[in-house]
């Protein structure tokens, strides 16, 4: 079987960012022949002024890898009630040209932790909300929400909750499923 590359995508900036630790997480848990390594959405705030500028080297590169992955995995934190200002940014960036950016046809599941207990519900509706309107391929279903993160990491951010990590292996091996799917 082809081997597949999930770009995941932390909306987080944070060196000890929870999500980014999820996504670390499911590096680990994902199907055999499936890799995800992570992206940097470390970007310029986005002006249409800048498009053509040099310092525009990490949105290319963000831009590009998004391109030639396989599937898009975005953990989304939630900031009150929404999505961070840094995943909004990094989105708006690699939406253009619009109707025909990276995002086109691209398959995307979202996942997120929080300390609260929604498990960063609002924001991942957003995110979904935003990326339909590029003509991505959301993934549907088993949606993943992990909240109490403190529970559920060690002190070292690695995912030690025996039930969490199931749910994540489970539903990435839907996605992983879907994905194939779709390219066959
Ligand atoms: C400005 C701000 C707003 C927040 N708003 C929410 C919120 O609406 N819902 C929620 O579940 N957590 C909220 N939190 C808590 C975050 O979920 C928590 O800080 C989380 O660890 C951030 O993700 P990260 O660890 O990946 O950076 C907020 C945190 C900050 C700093």
């Amino acid at each position: 079987m082809k081997e597949l590359t999930i770009l995941g995508i932390s909306g987080s900036l944070r060196a000890r960012s929870v999500n980014t630790a999820l996504l670390r997480a499911a590096g680990d848990l994902v199907p055999a022949g499936v890799s995800i390594p992570l992206a940097s959405i470390d970007l310029p705030l986005y002006n249409d002024d800048l498009f053509d500028e040099d310092k525009l080297a990490p949105v290319r590169k963000l831009n590009q890898a998004i391109i030639d992955a396989d599937g898009l995995l975005i953990a989304a934190p939630e900031f009150n009630y929404g999505i961070p200002g840094p995943l909004k940014n990094a989105i708006d960036w690699c939406s253009r040209p619009a109707f025909n950016s990276p995002f086109a046809n691209k398959p995307v599941a979202i996942i997120g932790a929080a300390p609260s207990s929604v498990g960063t519900a609002r924001a991942q509706g957003q995110v979904k909300q935003n990326l339909l309107g590029m003509s991505a391929l959301m993934f549907p279903y088993p949606e993943f929400l992990c909240g109490r993160s403190t529970e559920k990491f060690d002190a070292d951010l690695v995912l030690t909750d025996p039930h969490t990590r199931e749910r994540l292996g489970a539903m990435l091996e839907e996605f992983v499923a879907f994905i194939r799917k779709w390219q066959a």
